[in-house]
Parts: structure tokens; C-alpha cells; sequence
């Protein structure tokens, strides 16, 4: 698959590194354009992909278009250049030379609703937006995705493709999103901090850093596994490790006097508004 990207920061980054892994693509099927040239040029270096001097030369190169720039960035990086001569040429790019088929946007852009995209891009195009996170980058990643008014089921099952292979991809109702982007996509630093506040408990208590780290994020890593693997409630397991007066109890009671849960349920709702927030000002 010929696979794009307008932007190649850090998203972009952990899902190419991801694509290339998976093998869904090779790096010479992949074509990035970055403002920011050394951006690119790490890129280049660390996986091998083609990188383009223009969003034109991405749009030309690729079947499928990902759209990885900030919010503020994304309806100028669609429209491409301000002059009539460089709309024209984009929107013979994106209806694919001439040909029938006009290709396939993939927005990752926080935030930014597809009638917005659709809006900025010409009604004709294929549009689907996804929310992913960056642990894609080790094929671990969570992702939700809606389709627009153009895309069809093949189209979706391209996002499930490139998305399902470098971890977990569903498909949602658009307006569900902003839950998605406060859950998964802001989720992996929600779980790097309290893998680190793990850590620094088990230094607390005399275990040497490296060491602490290492068994916080295991021992993370392994408690998600088991309720991914087995199916069960994560309350049912809870149970099987607290034993009646033991220690983990005692733990889970220190756990809800600092409010542990009520913090993380709070950090979901405040991350969806804020999206819901960046969205209206679009
Ligand atoms: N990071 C995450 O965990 C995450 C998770 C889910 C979704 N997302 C979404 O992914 C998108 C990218 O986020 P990011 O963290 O990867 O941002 P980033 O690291 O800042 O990467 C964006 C890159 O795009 C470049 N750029 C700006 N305008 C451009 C244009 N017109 N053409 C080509 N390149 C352009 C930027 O250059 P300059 O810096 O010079 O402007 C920058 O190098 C955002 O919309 C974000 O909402 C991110």
C-alpha cells in the first residue's frame, strides 16, 4: 500500500516505525513531507521512507494520505498552498491524476471534525478520521475511527488494515471521539505516570530505581494482558489477588483514599471536553 503522511512528527513517527514493523508496508512504499526539514531528514535516517518536498509530491506518490499535523496546522496543510496555481495542482493530485479514483485521507488531527475536513477538502474526497496513540509505535497501540460521508466499507477496512496492524482499531460514531482522544489517546501518559509513581514507591521502600521501574511497568503490562486475555472484569481479578486482611487490600485502601480512581475518571472527562473545546474553535 502506498501510504503518505503530511507531518512527520512524533505520531507519525510511532505509527510508520509501526507500518514498517507490521509489514503492511515497506519503506519504500511510505512518502512524508515535513515544514520542518530536519524533521524529515531523522526520519529518513531511522526508517528509510521517501520524503517529498511538497504536500503536492505526498498526495502524487500515495494511494492513502495520513494528515499528522497539529490542529492549528491541518486545514492550511489540506488546502496546500494559498495560490490558485497550487490548489489546482493539489486537486488534480487528490483525484488521483485525472483517474476516477480520488484517494484516501486519513485525518489523525485531534479534534478537527470530518465536515470540517470535508469542507476544507471538496465534498468528493474519502475521508476517514482516526484517534490513535503512540504506543502504535511497538504494535501496541489503541485506536478509534469514524468514517465520512464518501468513505466506503473498503475504506474502512483500509483504516482497519494500517490501524488494526500496529494494535487494537474500532470503528465508532464520530461524535464518540472525543471519549476516544480523553481515553486511549491521552491514556498512554496518564499510564506512564503511574507507572513512575509505581516506581517511586518500590524506591520508597528500598528497591533500586532501574529495578522498580522495570517491575512497575511489567507488572502494568501484565495486569492488562490478563484482562485482554482472559476476559474477566478487572474487579473479579482485583479480587483474586486481594486476600482477606493481606497486603494488597491494605494497598487498595491507600489507593481509594487518594482517590486514585475518581483522579483517572476526572482525567478522562477533562481530556474529552478539552478535544470537544479544540474542536469547536476549528
Ligand atoms: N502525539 C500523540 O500522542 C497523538 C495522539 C493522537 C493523535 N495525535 C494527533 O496527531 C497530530 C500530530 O501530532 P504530533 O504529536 O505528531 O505533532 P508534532 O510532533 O508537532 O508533528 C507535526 C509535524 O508536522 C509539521 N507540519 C506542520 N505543518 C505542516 C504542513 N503544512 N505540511 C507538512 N508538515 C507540517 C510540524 O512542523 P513544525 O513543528 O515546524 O510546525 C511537525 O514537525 C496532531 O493533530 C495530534 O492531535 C497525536
Amino acid at each position: 500500500m502506498k501510504l503518505g503522511f503530511i507531518g512527520g512528527g512524533k505520531m507519525a513517527a510511532a505509527l510508520i516505525k509501526g507500518v514498517l514493523k507490521s509489514g503492511i508496508c515497506t519503506p519504500a512504499d511510505v512518502t512524508v513531507c515535513d515544514v520542518h526539514a530536519p524533521t524529515a531528514e531523522k526520519l529518513r535516517g531511522e526508517t528509510g521512507v521517501m520524503i517529498a518536498a511538497s504536500t503536492a509530491e505526498v498526495v502524487g506518490a500515495s494511494e492513502v494520505i495520513v494528515l499528522a499535523v497539529k490542529p492549528g496546522d491541518a486545514l492550511a496543510a489540506i488546502q496546500g498552498a494559498t495560490s490558485q496555481q497550487m490548489e489546482s495542482s493539489m486537486r488534480w493530485a487528490w483525484q488521483g491524476g485525472g483517474g476516477k479514483e480520488t484517494k484516501l485521507l486519513i485525518s489523525i488531527v485531534a479534534g478537527l471534525s470530518i465536515a470540517s475536513l470535508e469542507k476544507a477538502a471538496g465534498d468528493k474526497l474519502r475521508i476517514i478520521r482516526v484517534m490513535p496513540n503512540t504506543p502504535a509505535l511497538v504494535l501496541a497501540g489503541a485506536s478509534g475511527f469514524a468514517t465520512g460521508t464518501q468513505a466506503t466499507d473498503a475504506d474502512a477496512e483500509i483504516a482497519q488494515k494500517i490501524f488494526g496492524g500496529v494494535g487494537l482499531a474500532v470503528r465508532v460514531k464520530e461524535s464518540l471521539l472525543d471519549a476516544v482522544t480523553g481515553l486511549s489517546g491521552s491514556g498512554p501518559a496518564y499510564v506512564y505516570t503511574i507507572i513512575e509513581a509505581l516506581a517511586d514507591g518500590g524506591v520508597l521502600m528500598g528497591l533500586p530505581r532501574d529495578l522498580a521501574l522495570q517491575l512497575a511497568a511489567k507488572t502494568v503490562a501484565g495486569a492488562a494482558e490478563m484482562v485482554m486475555q482472559t476476559g474477566m472484569h478487572p474487579a473479579a481479578l482485583r479480587d483474586q489477588v486481594a486476600s482477606p486482611g493481606g497486603t494488597t487490600i491494605a494497598g487498595i485502601e491507600a489507593l481509594e483514599a487518594g482517590g486514585l480512581r475518581a483522579a483517572l475518571i476526572a482525567a478522562v472527562r477533562v481530556a474529552s471536553q478539552r478535544s470537544v473545546a479544540l474542536g469547536a474553535t476549528k
